[in-house]
């Protein structure tokens, strides 16, 4: 596979060399250029698109790149005018959610050396305008749901190096001229339905050395000579055999399971650099591989073939685990045993012995830095009081259940800070001067065994959440009178609060409510990218936006936030503030990141224009009208053109975040990126 990944390495090396050579005989009609991607993304600057992210131009200012990689960019191919790029090099979008079929008029863009759709759901027949592109060195159509037979015309394909089309529903034979695409090094045909047999020719390719034709429905022989490729996997197809390999044999990987080959192995033994082989679930004859006699075999399956004897001196099936262990899966009992030439282990032994040292040393350091930090810091965890479980942790000094209480002198409303969904927040300030604040749970929920749990589960998760734009939980207490969770205490209220109130709203300038946003923005990307699983507030709002004295942003309030669990389909009751809630919520229910995104737009524009952005929501061009009408009047207009440029982009970011077609709105890693550019 380091194959593969080294020649698309190397194809954008050499894109990104073209790129800095190129100046181009054609003429370069910059404002076409600029007027096209402006219709496609509205929110660019048109004189400067070639800054864009994933836009690459030549040195005369024509675009001859355009990558986009799960990108929301991507989302509106047929918006975008591909005609208006004559000198196009490079065009790859992938994983951008591309729906229908590809435009025609690619075949149009004759510059073309690398064109790659992977990861959409494009559909349709095999684009045979897209063999005219006779200067195509890569081409990538995997993962998409093209059907149809493969066009005989790709072998008008002459420069093609690497053709990677698995993971449709291609059907029919192979094109048995693919045998003259000479330059081939890659061809991936994979999960498709490809019947018939495999080209005599193909295997006779004289660059060819990753081919992969695997879950297909190919019959007949595989034959030919092998020995140049480094790669072959053609299992789970109806082939039979006529292996033969001949020395040299360059192969490293070989599967060639689950299919009806016969014969004897012992051709493959000249294939002395193998590191995997599988032939399960065939019908091979004689005696099995020794599986001595490869120097560097990490994995082989010999099972499932009847007609094979066993040899003593080596296992059916292994699977290297490293260190020279091999683990032996024999008559379905495991049992590990070294297996390692004895050079091999004392090589692997002086590579890992000291690292082993190594990582040992460093579990002892840590137990002690653990255990000394343990005494120091005195943190008390689980005090049983009469039953009652308070846990505060990473704070020094001994609180109770009872200190609290006298703090807030039984959670008197003068102390109340604020109210949410999830309970009334107040303000804690102990004896020795640090002051918290406390969420109490509404009792209803309280009392409920299952809310009890799950809050205790959320409990756990969310004391892990380690951002400095994150309120941060110092604990809770489970008393049979009531329960409260105890949050880091900020100075300054919530955003709602902020932008409600004539003098506070002065106070928080533009500048501040540019940081504020990037903030936000900051922990809900930690959030969603950095956090296994991931974690979905769902409740954004300018009320869970908390600020310290120095008006940084904090996100608080996950009394919504759900942890996105891979395997579940994420359906949910709707959760969240009116006037926040993603739109498409109303009508699927599938929480995803998408919703905290809509959220966090709303409450970007809403920091810009001081209220809830309201109408605007549905008709927002930050160029179309003049960003007078849209910010906050209490505000002098920014003076400073950087500020102002500052908050422009906020304004564009924000009309991306609230898109209807979740697809479409960027990630929360995009926008942090794109806000500190
Ligand atoms: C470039 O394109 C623009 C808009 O598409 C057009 O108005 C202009 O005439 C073109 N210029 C040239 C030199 O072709
Ligand atoms: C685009 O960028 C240029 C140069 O930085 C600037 O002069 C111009 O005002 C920008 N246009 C917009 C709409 O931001
Ligand atoms: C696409 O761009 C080409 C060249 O710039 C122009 O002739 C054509 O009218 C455009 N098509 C659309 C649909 O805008
Ligand atoms: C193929 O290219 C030629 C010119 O090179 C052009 O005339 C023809 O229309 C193209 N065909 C398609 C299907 O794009
Ligand atoms: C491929 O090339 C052949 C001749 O070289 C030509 O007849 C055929 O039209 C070409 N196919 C396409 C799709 O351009
Ligand atoms: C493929 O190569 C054969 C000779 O090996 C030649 O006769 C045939 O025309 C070629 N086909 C194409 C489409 O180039
Ligand atoms: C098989 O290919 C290898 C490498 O290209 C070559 O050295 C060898 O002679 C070939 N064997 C036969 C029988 O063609
Ligand atoms: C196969 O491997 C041998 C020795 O490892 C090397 O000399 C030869 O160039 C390789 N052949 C190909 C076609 O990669
Ligand atoms: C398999 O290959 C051997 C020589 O490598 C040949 O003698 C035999 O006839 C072939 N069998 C088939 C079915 O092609
Ligand atoms: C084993 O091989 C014999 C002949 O070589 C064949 O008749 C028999 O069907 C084979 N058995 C299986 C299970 O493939
Ligand atoms: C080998 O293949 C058999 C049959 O599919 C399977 O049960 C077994 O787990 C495989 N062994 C290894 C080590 O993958």
């Amino acid at each position: 596979m380091w194959h593969a990944r080294l020649l698309r390495c190397l194809m954008m090396m050499m894109l990104f060399f073209m790129l800095s050579q190129t100046t181009t005989a054609n003429d370069v009609n910059k404002s076409s250029e600029a007027k096209a991607l402006l219709a496609w993304w509205p929110y660019g600057n048109a004189s400067h698109h070639c800054n864009w992210q994933g836009i690459y131009c030549s040195k005369v200012g024509g675009v001859i790149g355009i990558k986009l990689y799960s990108h929301y960019l991507g989302c509106q191919l047929e918006s975008l005018n591909l005609s208006s790029f004559p000198n196009l090099v490079s065009l790859s979008i992938d994983r951008c959610s591309l729906e229908g079929s590809i435009p025609e008029y690619i075949g149009l863009l004759s510059s073309l050396t690398i064109l790659s759709f992977s990861g959409n759901q494009l559909t349709g027949g095999f684009p045979v305008f897209l063999t005219n592109l006779t200067r195509l060195e890569y081409l990538d159509l995997s993962g998409n749901s093209f059907g149809g037979e493969l066009s005989a015309s790709l072998t008008n394909l002459t420069r093609l190096k690497y053709l990677y089309l698995a993971s449709n529903s291609f059907s029919g034979p192979i094109p048995s001229n693919f045998g003259n695409l000479s330059q081939l090094e890659f061809l991936n045909l994979g999960q498709n339905s490809i019947s018939g047999r495999i080209p005599l020719h193909i295997a006779t390719l004289v660059s060819l050395n990753h081919l992969d034709l695997t879950h297909n429905s190919l019959v007949g022989l595989v034959h030919g000579n092998l020995s140049r490729l480094d790669y072959l996997d053609v299992s789970s197809n109806q082939l039979s055999s006529n292996l033969s390999f001949q020395y040299p044999c360059n192969l490293t990987h070989l599967d060639l399971s689950m299919n009806h080959m016969t014969g004897a192995l012992t051709t493959i033994l000249v294939c002395k650099d193998l590191e995997y082989l599988d032939l399960h679930s065939n019908n091979f004859v004689g005696e099995q591989l020794d599986t001595l006699k490869f120097t560097y075999l990490k994995f082989v399956n010999q099972s499932l073939n009847n007609n094979l004897t066993a040899i003593a001196s080596s296992p059916s099936s292994m699977q290297d685990i490293g260190i020279g262990l091999l683990c032996i899966a024999l008559s379905g009992q495991s049992t590990c045993k070294n297996h390692m030439p004895r050079n091999k282990l004392v090589h692997h032994l002086t590579i890992f012995l000291p690292i082993i040292l190594g990582f040992c040393f460093l579990l002892l350091l840590y137990a002690c830095y653990k255990k000394h930090n343990a005494t120091e810091k005195k943190i008390q965890l689980e005090t049983e009081k009469h039953g009652n479980v308070c846990s505060i942790l990473n704070y020094d000094g001994t609180i109770a259940y009872e200190d609290f209480i006298t703090a807030t002198e039984d959670f008197d409303l003068k102390y109340c800070i604020g109210t949410g969904g999830y309970g009334s927040v107040y303000e804690a300030k102990l004896p020795h001067g640090k002051t918290f604040a406390l969420k109490k749970l509404h009792r209803f929920e309280a009392n409920q065994p299952e809310f009890d749990h799950s809050f205790k589960n959320e409990i756990q998760v969310l004391t892990n959440l380690r951002h400095k734009n994150i309120v941060k939980l110092y604990g809770f207490c489970l008393h049979n009178k009531c329960n409260f969770l105890v949050y880091e205490f900020m100075e300054r209220g919530s955003l709602f609060c902020a932008l409600s109130s004539s003098e506070l709203a002065v106070e928080v300038d533009w500048m501040k409510r540019v940081n504020i946003i990037k903030d936000v923005a900051h922990a809900l990307a930690y959030m969603h990218h950095d956090c296994s699983p991931p974690i979905v507030h769902r409740d954004i709002s300018s009320n869970n936006i908390l600020l310290n004295s120095e008006m940084e942003g904090f996100v608080a309030d996950f009394g919504a936030a759900r942890l996105i669990d891979p395997d579940s389909s994420n359906h949910t009751a709707i959760v969240g503030t009116l006037g926040y809630i993603a739109p498409e919520l109303a009508y699927n229910m599938i929480v995803n990141e998408k919703c905290d995104v809509y959220s966090f737009g709303v409450v970007a524009l809403e920091t810009i224009r001081g209220k809830h952005p309201g109408d605007l929501l549905t008709s927002l061009n930050c160029r179309g009208i003049a960003l007078e009408d849209i910010l906050d009047k209490r505000l002098p207009y920014p003076t400073n053109r950087s500020i102002e440029k500052e908050i422009i982009r906020v304004c564009d970011v924000a009309a991306a975040c609230i898109l209807t077609d979740p697809k479409c709105r960027p990630t929360m890693r995009n926008v942090a990126q794109i806000l500190s550019c």
